[in-house]
Order: C-alpha cells, then sequence, then structure tokens
C-alpha cells in the first residue's frame, strides 16, 4: 500500500510509477483526509510506502497529519518513502522516522527524488530553467527502476541529499514556514477566464470560483498547484511571483 501526495505532479509520476511496477494500491493522501479514511488493513507480506513533495525541509503538514492518525491493521513487511525535492531535504528522513516510529513502525528505506522546483512564492525562488526541468526529470527517470528494484528486494537504504545546514534549514526555518504560510496574497488578475482549472487543480480543495473568479478558503496547503496549472498565467502570489514561469509535471 501507498500513500502519496502530491501538488503539482511531480510526487504522483513517482508514486505511480512504483505502483505500477509492484502491482500495490495507491492512496491520495488529501482525499483519505477529506473522507475521513484512516484505516487500513494490511495483506500478509504488504508493504507499506510513502511517496511526498518536500516543503520547507520537511515533509508537509497534511502528511504529518495523516501519519499520526492513520491506524494500520497488520504488520509491513518493509517500510519505504520516497520523496521529490527540488533541492535537497534537510533532516526530512530522521523527522518522518521519528513520526513513524511514534506510531509503532520503523522506516527501512528513504528515497530521493531530484525533480522540477515548485516553489516561488518567495523573492528568489522561482521555477528552473527548461533545461534542468529537462534534466532533472531524465534522472528521475533513470533512478526509478533503480529504486523500485530495491523496494522489491526489502533494501535497507537512505539516499536522502541532505544539503547544507540540514538542522538549522528543518528545524528552524522549516517549522517556522507554517506559521506565516497563507492564502491571502493569492489572487487572479484580468487575464483570469474563468475556467476553474485552479480550482480543479487544488489537492486539498480550498479553491472555489466566486462570480467568476477564484477565492481562497483559508485551508491552502502551499503546494502552488493553482498558480503553475492556469492556462492565462493569471494567478499571482501578491507581488512575490511576478516574471516567473510555471510548471506542472507533464508526462511528455
Ligand atoms: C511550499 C513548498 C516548499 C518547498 N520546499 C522545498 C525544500 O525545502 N527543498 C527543496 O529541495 N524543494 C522544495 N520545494 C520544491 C518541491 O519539493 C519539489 O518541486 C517537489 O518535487 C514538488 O512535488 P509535487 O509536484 O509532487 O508537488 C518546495 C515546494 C513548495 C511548493
Amino acid at each position: 500500500m501507498i500513500f502519496y501526495y502530491s501538488g503539482c505532479g511531480n510526487s504522483e509520476f513517482i508514486a505511480k510509477s512504483i505502483a505500477n511496477a509492484l502491482d500495490d494500491r495507491l492512496v491520495f493522501i488529501p482525499e483519505a483526509q477529506r473522507n475521513e479514511q484512516f484505516e487500513y488493513d494490511l495483506a500478509e507480506g504488504e508493504m507499506l510506502g510513502f511517496v511526498y513533495p518536500i516543503y520547507s525541509w520537511r515533509p508537509p503538514h497534511l502528511v504529518d497529519e495523516f501519519v499520526e492518525k492513520m491506524v494500520i491493521n497488520g504488520k509491513p513487511s518493509y517500510v519505504w518513502t520516497a520523496v521529490t525535492c527540488g533541492d535537497n531535504v534537510g533532516m526530512t528522513e530522521k523527522i518522518f522516522r521519528n513520526a513513524l516510529n511514534d506510531r509503532g513502525f520503523e522506516l527501512n528505506a528513504a528515497y530521493c527524488f531530484k525533480m522540477p522546483n515548485t516553489y516561488v512564492n518567495m523573492i528568489g525562488m522561482s521555477v528552473d530553467k527548461p533545461a534542468v526541468v529537462k534534466e532533472k526529470i531524465a534522472k528521475a527517470k533513470e533512478k526509478l527502476p533503480k529504486v523500485i528494484e530495491m523496494i522489491k528486494a526489502k533494501a535497507t537504504f537512505s539516499d536522502m541529499i541532505k544539503g547544507g545546514l540540514p538542522r538549522f534549514k528543518s528545524n528552524v526555518i522549516g517549522k517556522s514556514f507554517w506559521k506565516w504560510a497563507s492564502d491571502k496574497p493569492f489572487y487572479a488578475n484580468e487575464a483570469c477566464i474563468s475556467c476553474g482549472k485552479c480550482a480543479k487543480a487544488c489537492p486539498v480543495q480550498n479553491i472555489t470560483m466566486e462570480y467568476g473568479h477564484p477565492h481562497w478558503n483559508g485551508h491552502c496547503n502551499t503546494c502552488d498547484a493553482c498558480y503553475h496549472h492556469c492556462p492565462q498565467h493569471a494567478i499571482q502570489y501578491g507581488n512575490k511571483t511576478k516574471g516567473k514561469g510555471q510548471y506542472y509535471f507533464k508526462e511528455s
């Protein structure tokens, strides 16, 4: 069983690729939360996987909350996680390992895929150049079969890219990130054509269309899917996204 979360498709691609190769079942965490479906039965010998993007050098809040609430009946034969990040993950492995330990599970392996960056809500942060996008996706596709083989072999493994100052990034910046993360600066400018693709793209259904324009309802997960999926590039985050590009994962 694989639990996954994805805003802009990178982690979804990884989760689905692994699930297909393992013939495993997939659960989309935001949907499980909407349906308050937290209890799952594992078959004899079944593995447990978690796939998600890195947000501010930590697992996204939504993933933390799910792990706290989930009830897994049965003992997994192997517990693994595969994360996607733009650059590096800080102390994510340790944070996630501890979260699982608190729920009585041992993390056996942590895999990491460097994928195109999706975070644009800060000055200085933007999407990758097209050549970098292409290269990151090509490398991830090259890595996938190796990771799949390791999961099949139930290998004990860690290949997380911690980056510099991992403790400071995860424990200081990462923790404070959620205190000031807000959807209030989001707006759609005059280029909006009321297509509703932003609302459809939002994994947590935080956007409603009001008088033909998107309205953000205060339970944003900061994935930026709305911004990236707008066909008119009409969605902006205050003045932080001016002149920046868009990206979401598309199978080419
Ligand atoms: C709110 C937010 C915070 C992010 N923080 C990090 C980070 O700390 N380190 C990093 O390498 N990438 C970071 N990223 C980039 C994403 O982890 C990366 O692009 C990921 O593949 C997106 O996955 P998705 O398409 O499944 O949503 C961040 C992206 C967002 C939206």
